[in-house]
């Protein structure tokens, strides 16, 4: 069903959004300001990005892919992804650790570039493919399956919490 997905779609607005401020920070990197920043960010990455949103894909949105044939592959790419994204933002987190700038952004710009293709490839190839096979029992199930995600994984704050976390982190402008 067309739109079923669509609180997927504004999440990687999100995600996109915060991923834009850490390659900001990076660019113009402030001596005191900017591991911190980018050690807030990983740790939005962790919550918002793959508890919340890998968590509604991985526990709600992938099973519904596996009962299709023409979809069931396309969930353990994506599902595979995730793994790869999880070892590319601890990545940021050593290099802050190792105190090198260069790998710091080098580590950003990696994970950035990760991030951006995942996210076109469910947005632009296989979200719309899904909306079309999932009928609308299947899309409220689904609705209902993210609800839940979210409120175990974000807690009473939800998003704005995590977001205002965020620019308390004093980011780089
Ligand atoms: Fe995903
Ligand atoms: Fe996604």
């Amino acid at each position: 069903m067309i739109g079923t997905l669509d609180p997927l779609r504004l999440e990687h607005e999100i995600i996109l959004a915060v991923v834009e401020r850490m390659e900001r920070a990076v660019s113009e990197p402030q001596s005191d300001g900017t591991g911190p920043f980018l050690l807030a960010c990983v740790e939005f990455l962790r919550r918002f990005a793959d508890e919340n949103h890998h968590g509604k894909e991985e526990r709600a949105l992938f099973p519904a892919m596996r009962e299709n044939s023409r979809l069931a592959d396309l969930a353990e790419v994506l599902l595979e992804e995730h793994g790869e994204g999880r070892r590319l933002y601890a990545e940021i987190e050593k290099a802050i650790a190792g105190r090198s700038a260069a790998a710091v952004t080098l580590a950003v710009l990696d994970y950035a570039d990760h991030i951006r293709a995942h996210i076109r490839k469910e947005d632009e190839m296989i979200f719309v493919s899904v909306e079309h096979a999932l009928g609308a029992a299947e899309g409220a199930r689904l609705a209902r399956e993210f609800a839940r995600v979210e409120a175990e994984t974000l807690g009473p704050g939800g998003t704005g919490a995590l977001l205002a976390a965020l620019d308390e982190a004093r980011p780089p402008q």
